[in-house]
């Protein structure tokens, strides 16, 4: 089990000759929360002046067939947080919840287990499709994922949101969706801001597709700071029982480096060549810290495909059946625990430039499609009840959708380009203007650490 900082962190930033350098003052912990609640600053998350990184599981008993929200039914998810105490997890992902459940005993016992939770804000029913963007951005389904964030942004241990996972993939076709997931993911930062809640950092889970990795990544920190999101995921199976060169994790530590935001792996742990786990030691060393903040390893429960490494006989079997990985999961862990001080973490935000048009990124413009008219209500209402996991869905609502596209900085909701948080990120709003790296690179820290106990 964790503790927290008994002697906070002081971190001073001096910014020389930046353009509007963002000192990193991560908030407090609530005195209230049972877990302090965890912010992104920089390119890092912060458990209130600790670094935070990411140690966790996907966490989706039957898979995405079962349709099943485990947060929704106490009885599973006492069962399985029992498991995830002995794994020494600090964090789940699940991707499908019912945003008409409560979920309060569930949530409760995670932050009592020092757990955290992120919260994939669509699921099969309530998405954006790949292949057909436009009509499945509609009201219809920008209520679904508001209610979700509604619903799970009431818990101090929910970490964070993702605005899709998985959308564009191989097909090159579907990097014409970008823009579509994009603006999900606009009009969830906004709608967090409007109904002034907790500033609960959004961002997209990508697929690890070779050819275009760094476009995508591109595109979702490129552009006006209301644009951008506040961190960039990805799945990753490339380490294979091997080593930070073999796996290739080397260049993409390289590739990432100065990326501007926090950055984690929403998947890990190949199965083809057996599996040690050996990647979390280097997702603990410094020889990543700098530029990843952990990951999330791929899965919890053992469902069709293999990578499971708990058995469940049935949904609500009262016991599991510890898998080999298990123990060697947990061991890696456990052998390798987050690392003391800041990880080399980089204390500004930063845009980087939008990618161009090429075989393998087929978007030719960087405008994103304005949030459909009929969801701004929500911004001024609130979303009401969520329709939860059942009936028809969004993708074929076939109205409320995008009349056209925003101007950069709007969003078509407010005039106002930028706002007060974005002015914390790094004071690119406005103008999709690329910070020089030796901007971030003047930035003095003078980070005193004392007295910290870590993960
Ligand atoms: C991609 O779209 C083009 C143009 O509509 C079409 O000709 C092609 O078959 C599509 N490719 C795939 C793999 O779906
Ligand atoms: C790193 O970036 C280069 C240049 O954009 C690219 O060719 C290469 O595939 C990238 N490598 C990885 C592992 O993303």
């Amino acid at each position: 089990m964790r503790s927290v900082a008994l002697v906070p962190v002081l971190a001073t930033v001096l910014g020389f000759g930046a353009a509007n350098p963002t000192a990193t003052v991560p908030e407090p912990p609530s005195k209230r929360a049972a877990v302090p609640t965890v912010t992104a600053s920089g390119n890092a998350f912060w458990q209130g002046d600790t670094r935070f990184y990411v140690r966790g599981v996907d966490y989706q008993p039957g898979g995405s067939s079962a349709m099943q929200d485990p947060l929704a039914d106490t009885e599973i998810c006492k069962r399985d947080i029992a498991e995830f105490k002995k794994l020494g997890i600090n964090t789940i992902r699940v991707y499908i919840t019912d945003n008409s459940a409560g979920h309060d005993e569930c949530m409760k016992a995670l932050a009592d287990a020092g757990i955290y939770v992120i919260i994939d804000a669509n699921n099969p029913l309530y998405s954006i499709n790949r292949l057909d963007p436009g009509p499945s951005y509609n009201t219809k389904y920008l209520q679904s994922v508001f209610a979700s964030i509604d619903e799970f942004i009431q818990y101090d241990n929910t970490l964070a949101f993702f605005s899709g996972n998985e959308v564009i993939n191989d097909n090159v076709n579907s990097t014409l969706s970008a823009r579509y997931v994009k603006a999900v993911t606009r009009d969830m930062r906004q709608y967090i801001k409007r109904r002034s809640y907790r500033a609960v950092p959004v961002g997209y889970s990508a697929a690890d597709v070779a050819q275009n990795r760094m476009q995508l990544a591109h595109y979702m920190n490129c552009g006006t700071d209301d644009e951008r999101s506040d961190f960039f995921a990805f799945n990753d199976y490339s380490w294979c029982n091997t080593n930070f060169q073999e796996s290739g994790w080397d260049q993409k530590v390289k590739n990432f480096t100065g990326y501007g935001i926090a950055i984690f792996l929403s998947e890990y742990g190949c199965t083809t060549n057996g599996r040690d786990f050996s990647e979390v030691a280097a997702l603990m060393s410094d020889k990543m810290t700098g530029v990843y903040s952990g990951g999330l390893m791929y899965e919890y429960t053992l469902e069709k495909n293999g990578f499971g490494i708990a058995k469940i006989a049935s949904p609500k079997a009262a016991s599991v059946q510890p898998q080999d990985g298990f123990a060697k999961f947990a061991k890696a862990l456990k052998a390798n625990p987050a690392p003391s001080g800041d990880g080399g973490f980089t204390a500004t935000t930063r845009s980087v430039a939008c990618p161009t048009k090429d075989a393998d990124w087929l978007l030719d413009s960087t405008l994103l499609p304005a949030i459909p008219e009929g969801a701004m209500k929500f911004m001024s209402d609130g979303a009401g009840t969520g329709p939860g996991l059942k009936g028809d869905g969004s993708q074929n609502a076939a109205e409320g959708t995008s009349t056209g596209d925003a101007t950069p900085g709007s969003a078509a909701v407010t005039a106002t380009p930028s706002s007060s948080k974005n002015a914390a990120r790094g004071g690119v709003g406005g103008g999709s203007v690329e910070r020089a790296p030796f901007a971030v690179a003047a930035l003095v820290v003078v980070l005193t650490l004392t007295g910290t106990l870590l993960l």
